[in-house]
């Protein structure tokens, strides 16, 4: 038997299946010119507003933008802490030292991968010992799921700090009946194509229900501009959405609900096929996944390289997301860190590993993958 050649992330049987209409609107952004801001960025913010029931949605070119459209309606200055979970992509806590804030990074719940409600208040005795004055929390919806909202907003608002939302990848998850996008004033996601809404290259979004923020961001995205042509209210970037990745998005987000229902299978049939041998993902109470990862932790002393080598002898791709925490990187050694260390995550880090997970994995090269990896692991 040949041996297989499996996607970790199979974009090319999504766009088989949506090609037509993929050209049909690249064409009509081709026919109509207007590459930038042009209408299919409107389009693509209305219907991403009424996807996730917020007022407004500011698309901009990343993900890692969207973070610092969203910062600059807050208003961060330099000098302020935001805490924000150590287990996640750069980009969450990068965006802080980027306009001069200071990440405190926190522990994460062992169950969800999310942030600690219970690591907050070290966080901040953290901070204070380092003479920081903590602003606002970075949530970040990993793998797919919300972090536990309601525990961390409480907590927040007690403090009167803000929450942000870093949904790269939990957008189209919901939390207690309630869309990723409306669990906090302000929530950011990405577009990057390997996420589960995605377009092809770089690509973001901001959700708010408050209209000064919106305004702020709208402003931020095009150099601070005002009302009138090159009359500039603030300090901003470049950060727009491609009108032809709107052109994309929009054809995406029309099968949107119907692959995360497919998603949801795929991650049953994980469920069903090794929760017996290994840890599978857990959701946290309320929660749905948009299963960006399909992330199992493997047995404490397990050689995860054998692992991994094992499969890809099969055809099987694995990935490991996070080798590390943020904190144990050389550029953010400097920042403080909640408590004596982070337990959770520096033990979840060397026994992460994600599988294939896509809407498009059928059934029987799931089989092939669950037998190979029992195999493994037995
Ligand atoms: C949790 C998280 N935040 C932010 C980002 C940044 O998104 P982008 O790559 O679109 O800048 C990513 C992307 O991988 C992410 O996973």
């Amino acid at each position: 038997m040949t041996t297989p050649d499996i996607p970790l992330i199979d974009l090319a049987g999504q766009q088989s299946r949506i090609r037509d209409r993929i050209d049909a609107a690249i064409n009509r952004v081709l026919d109509h010119g207007q590459y930038i801001m042009g209408p299919e960025v409107g389009e693509l913010e209305e219907a991403l507003a009424a996807f996730s029931s917020c007022q407004h949605v500011v698309s901009c070119s990343s993900g890692t933008d969207a973070l610092m459209l969203g910062l600059m309606a807050l208003g961060i200055r330099p000098g302020e802490g935001v805490i924000v979970q150590s287990f996640t992509f750069a980009a969450s806590a990068e965006v802080l030292p980027c306009l001069g804030a200071i990440p405190i990074f926190a522990d994460i719940d062992p169950v969800t991968f999310n942030l600690s409600p219970d690591s907050l208040a070290s966080a901040k005795a953290a901070a204070d010992k380092a003479g920081i004055k903590v602003v606002g929390i970075i949530t970040v919806g990993l793998f797919g799921q919300a972090a536990d909202m309601d525990a961390i907003t409480a907590f927040a608002e007690q403090e009167e700090w803000w929450v942000f939302d870093d949904a790269a990848q939990s957008f189209g998850a919901s939390y207690k009946g309630r869309p990723v996008g409306a669990l906090a004033p302000l929530t950011a996601t990405s577009f990057f194509p390997a996420k589960p809404l995605g377009c092809y290259g770089d690509g973001g979004a901001v959700f708010t229900d408050n209209d000064e923020f919106a305004a702020i961001m709208r402003s931020a995205r095009i150099h601070g501009m005002g009302q009138e042509r090159y009359s500039h209210e603030r300090i901003g970037m470049t950060a727009r959405l491609d009108t032809i990745q709107a052109a994309i998005l929009l054809e995406k987000l029309a099968i949107f609900n119907e692959e995360l229902e497919k998603r949801q299978e795929v991650a049953d049939r994980y469920e069903a096929g090794l929760a017996d041998m290994i840890a599978t993902p857990r959701l946290g109470a309320g929660n749905t996944s948009s299963w960006a990862q399909y992330t199992i932790t493997l047995a404490k002393g397990t050689d995860r390289s054998h692992v991994q080598t094992a499969l890809k002898e099969k055809g099987i791709p694995t990935a490991i997301y996070y080798p590390k925490g943020m904190h144990q990187q050389i550029p953010y050694a400097m920042y403080p860190v909640a408590g004596n260390g982070l337990p959770v995550t520096e033990d979840l880090c060397p026994r992460v590993l994600a599988l294939p997970m896509h809407p498009y994995l059928d059934e029987e090269t799931q089989e092939y993958i669950i037998t190979a990896l029992r195999a493994v692991l037995d």
